[in-house]
């Protein structure tokens, strides 16, 4: 039921305040905040312990998510972390390292993909394997083939365009990160306490970011006739730039492409005309600067910047420069408040082109074929 929604993906965006809430309680205890509930992953503390090296599989949006925990596990835990689509993994006959934690990350966990590369790794058994699956439905294919399974609490996610199940995978993987991290002792439990506050703050930060629907209605108005988009983003919004690629190209069928903004030089910066709209996602974090040199570049070549931003950013609405302010919020976990305006962006542009929101052509919510 939409209720009083005119799209379940409408309806799945704002959701996420209560889904990401219902994920972390599954780690954090409201009234013992300052470390992870014994009961989280309990029986898998020894096998976690093992871990030097993980390795996430996963397609599509899922494997958005994994390259944002490339991120967090690398920066914070020093284990080294791979991620690959499924699709390719499986078929080039990959090295699997000793005391892997090989991560299958799928919100419907019937991808005919990430199925048969987890069944392939299964098949090499190196030593100290451990499987695990981050999945929305508990009764999928993907859970009963892994060791390990952590559930996101998404509840049922009708829209084709995955949304509140990627929110709750960064969650998850963030809970997963810091797990590993802490068993292992590449964790203090300052730094952990420090973790888990910034996390209980997710769920009103996202609430908060829900009202930016209405600029962010106003500024898919520029969208409507293009015929092609740049996301552009470092650091761990590389990875959101290219899911609001994705977002937009699925429902709305505009061509975007997501790029890390210093491959700009390498070979896009040759698209940008006046005709060329270029999403920037510019929360305040170690990257900034860097960013906005690129977003310079853009601006000297007469492409129009439309920029998620952050209040304390300093950078302000200009000529060409259409900006939307996002409140401040941690770098560590800005991936997942960012992931709530390239959502509702892509949604108003499809909603004002007319296309089939829910249901973008071609497309299957579930992809159990090859
Ligand atoms: C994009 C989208 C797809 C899925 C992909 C993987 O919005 O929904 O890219 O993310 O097909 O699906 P799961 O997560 O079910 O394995």
């Amino acid at each position: 039921d939409k209720g009083e929604f005119k799209h379940y993906m409408l309806k799945e965006i704002y959701e996420q305040p209560d889904a990401v809430a219902r994920t972390l309680e599954m780690a954090i205890d409201n009234h013992a905040p300052n470390a992870l509930r014994t009961d989280f992953l309990e029986r898998h503390g020894e096998q976690l312990s093992g871990v030097r090296y993980v390795q996430v599989i996963a397609c599509g949006t899922s494997y958005h998510a994994g390259m944002v925990a490339k991120y967090w596990f690398e920066s914070i835990t020093r284990l080294p972390c791979s991620v690959e689509v499924a699709s390719e993994f499986r078929y080039r006959n990959p090295v699997v390292v000793d005391n892997s934690l090989v991560i299958c990350i799928s919100q419907s966990g019937e991808t005919a993909d990430t199925l048969s590369a987890l069944r392939d790794i299964k098949k090499q058994n190196p030593a100290g394997l451990v499987s695990l699956a981050l999945c929305n439905v508990p009764t999928s294919s993907l859970v009963r083939e892994t060791d390990i399974f952590l559930p996101t609490l998404a509840g049922p996610e009708i829209g084709v365009a995955s949304t509140k199940a990627f929110t709750t995978q960064l969650v998850a993987l963030m809970l997963l990160m810091l797990k590993t991290g802490h068993v292992q002792g590449r964790i203090d439990d300052e730094a952990l306490s420090n973790h888990i506050s910034e996390l209980q703050k997710l769920p009103g930060q996202l609430y908060a970011s829900l009202h930016l629907d209405a600029p962010i209605k106003a500024m898919a108005e520029h969208f409507e006739d293009k015929k092609s988009c740049l996301f552009l983003g470092r650091g761990l919004q590389f990875p959101i730039a290219l899911e609001g690629a994705l977002k937009l190209k699925e429902i709305s069928y505009i061509h975007a492409e997501g790029y890390a903004a210093g491959e700009l030089k390498h070979g896009p910066l040759a698209l940008v005309d006046k005709d060329m709209p270029i999403v920037v996602l510019a929360p305040k974090d170690s990257m900034l600067d860097k960013l906005k040199a690129n977003m310079q570049e853009v601006h000297a070549r007469h492409g129009e910047l439309f920029v998620f931003a952050s209040e304390t950013s300093g950078i302000e609405a200009e000529d060409r420069l259409h900006l939307v302010n996002v409140n401040d919020v941690c770098e560590t976990l800005s991936p997942i408040i960012y992931s709530v305006p390239v959502q509702l962006l892509s949604y108003h542009v499809a909603v004002l082109r007319g296309t089939d929101v829910d249901q973008p052509r071609n497309l299957a919510k579930s992809v159990t074929v090859e």
